[in-house]
């Protein structure tokens, strides 16, 4: 994709062209979730390279316990709403479970489904050689795609667990030739979830497309967090990799218990508030 412009501000757009200039001049790609308009205009005008309409929108958003649940209409609807918002950060969008696996004219179908129906600039899907034909034809579309290996949460089931992925040799190894053959396919990118920050160090230096990393340590070329997480909504959840820049659950419990205060005391709405 080549630089365009946003005609709104005259703000340049993150395109797959500058992501890969930044891993060129080592500048680190910085990647958050969002699904709604509100927040994705706040983390956009904050400037974050890519936003993430992720399909942790199934746990976060939903109340779902995997991201299994989620349809690919859900994810069109949110996926619509944060490219409304966004004016410079390049906006990626997981294609569900259950809309790609089964064959690559199935995953075409999706990947032009989200690209023509939310307005999205390119899509991610989990695994590695099991895909590679699916991850082929989308690219063939001009379609951009972002390869997911690792932990990779569409497949807890047969995992069982969101422990570390290839910790092993042979499940490095395994990793290390599928990110290898996703780029090879074309992708524009990898993301490694939860593995030892020495292999994603590795297969990045072995990558000429850049990587992003959640849970895999300082070696990729950017880093990806829930946006939930990082700020504090979520607070039960606390895997090591995750740092909080915020405590949001104990400003809108303040807030609240404030606001509610008020009401029952009849100090809101006062005269200036009120016509
Ligand atoms: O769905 C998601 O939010 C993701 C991140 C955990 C990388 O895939």
């Amino acid at each position: 994709m080549s630089t365009q412009s946003n005609s709104s501000a005259n703000i340049k757009r993150i395109t797959t062209h500058q992501l890969s200039a930044m891993k060129n001049r080592g500048e680190k790609i910085a990647m958050l979730t969002a699904y709604d308009y509100s927040m994705a205009t706040l983390i956009d005008g904050a400037g974050i390279d890519i936003i993430l309409v992720g399909d942790s929108a199934s746990n976060v958003m939903a109340g779902h316990e995997t991201t299994l649940p989620i349809t690919l209409d859900q994810m069109i609807y949110h996926a619509s709403s944060v490219v409304r918002a966004v004016k410079r950060a390049f906006v990626l969008v997981d294609i569900p479970f259950g809309y790609y696996q089964g064959n690559s004219s199935e995953a075409l179908r999706s990947a032009i489904r989200i690209m023509k129906e939310s307005g999205a600039h390119g899509v991610k899907v989990e695994g590695g050689e099991e895909i590679q034909e699916s991850v082929k034809r989308i690219i063939s579309a001009g379609v951009p795609v972002m390869g997911h290996l690792g932990l990779t949460p569409q497949s807890i089931y047969k995992f069982g667990t969101y422990s570390v992925r290839a910790k092993e040799q042979e499940e490095a190894d395994k990793l290390t030739q599928d990110a290898l053959l996703l780029q090879e396919c074309g992708c524009f990118g990898v993301l490694f979830e939860k593995i030892p920050a020495d292999l994603a160090a590795k297969i990045t230096k072995q990558l000429s497309v850049p990587t992003i990393g959640i849970g895999a340590g300082a070696g990729t070329d950017g880093q990806v967090l829930v946006m939930h997480d990082m700020l504090g909504v979520t607070k039960d959840f606390n895997p090591r990799f995750l740092r909080r820049y915020a405590d949001l659950e104990s400003v809108v419990d303040q807030a609240v218990k404030n606001y509610i205060a008020d009401v029952k005391a009849t100090d809101f709405p006062n005269q200036a508030e009120s016509y």
